[in-house]
């Protein structure tokens, strides 16, 4: 897909000083490992392929807030977001890889840390994890609201991470439901998350927007890849305005009540918002 490509972490290292001077608040990382099994053990190293580019990207540009995804999925050999036991996924032995993944990154300088995996549970166990390390001011932001969605499609080719079996019905929340979401929410407000993502952000304005007038803390959205392909592919083929229509996608998201956007399209609008 055009401008989506993999930097190894002397890359992310270079791009983090451009994203600065271009006025890019952050990033969020997600690592794709040389070497992927059935618990996504290389996602917990401390010497993995994330926590070496974050060092790097802190190094050259301090200033960048750098998020990482904590998640199994890209480290996983069977492409699911946690431990498969039989053929489900077992939310709690997912628990303790997912606070050992948002330990390392956050040693390693993270400054938020994002878990997107959707098991129960998660956010209390990596505060947790984090207080104990005497990381207690390392932010999460939760993925408190995230759809099985079929706009993940062209993420998942990149990371190589798409399920070999099933899908992430079970542990993504089903699309029709919207009431779910603010549980979802309201839960993992309680076991400490300090920023709160809905993912995807175009399908779901009425999510963003409900999710705004309830809570307090920020209010994310992820403009996801599917939802930036379709954009892409249309101009391509020159049906539609690129320039235009990404703003008017950004600008639909912020007016839904999302206090930041995470896209793929940063680049673009950075450049279009300082002209
Ligand atoms: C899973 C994860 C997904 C994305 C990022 N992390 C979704 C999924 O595969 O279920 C999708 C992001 C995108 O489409 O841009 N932890
Ligand atoms: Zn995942």
């Amino acid at each position: 897909m055009p401008g989506v490509e993999r930097w190894s972490p002397d890359v992310c290292a270079e791009k983090a000083r451009e994203w600065l001077s271009l006025g890019i608040g952050g990033v969020l990382l997600f690592g794709i490992p040389a070497t992927k099994d059935a618990t996504g053990s290389s996602g917990t190293d401390a010497n993995g392929i994330v926590p070496t580019t974050i060092k790097a990207m802190k190094d050259a540009a301090p200033e960048l807030v750098v998020i990482t995804d904590v998640c199994l999925c890209e480290y996983t050999d069977h492409g699911h977001c946690g431990v498969i036991e039989g053929s489900e996924v077992n939310n709690d032995k997912t628990l303790p890889l997912l606070a050992k993944q948002a330990l390392a990154h956050a040693r390693a300088g993270a400054d938020i840390v994002a878990p997107s995996d959707m098991m129960d549970g998660r956010v209390g166990a990596i505060r947790d994890a984090l207080d104990e390390a005497g990381l207690s001011g390392t932010p999460i932001l939760s993925y408190a609201a995230k759809y099985a969605s079929a706009f993940y499609g062209p993420f998942r080719e990149a990371a190589g991470s798409t399920p070999r079996e099933g899908n992430r019905r079970g542990y993504q929340m089903d699309p029709a439901n919207a009431r779910e979401a603010l549980r979802e929410i309201r839960l993992d407000l309680d076991e400490g998350a300090d920023l709160i993502m809905v993912k995807p952000a175009l399908s779901y304005l009425d999510v963003v927007a409900k999710a705004r007038e309830i809570v307090e803390v920020p209010v994310w959205a992820y403009n996801v890849s599917g939802e930036y392909a379709m954009i892409k592919a249309a101009a391509a083929r020159g049906w539609l305005d690129e320039a235009a229509i990404m703003m008017e996608t950004l600008v639909s998201i912020r007016r839904a009540g999302a206090d930041a956007i995470v896209t793929y399209f940063a680049v673009d609008a950075a450049q279009a918002l300082s002209r």
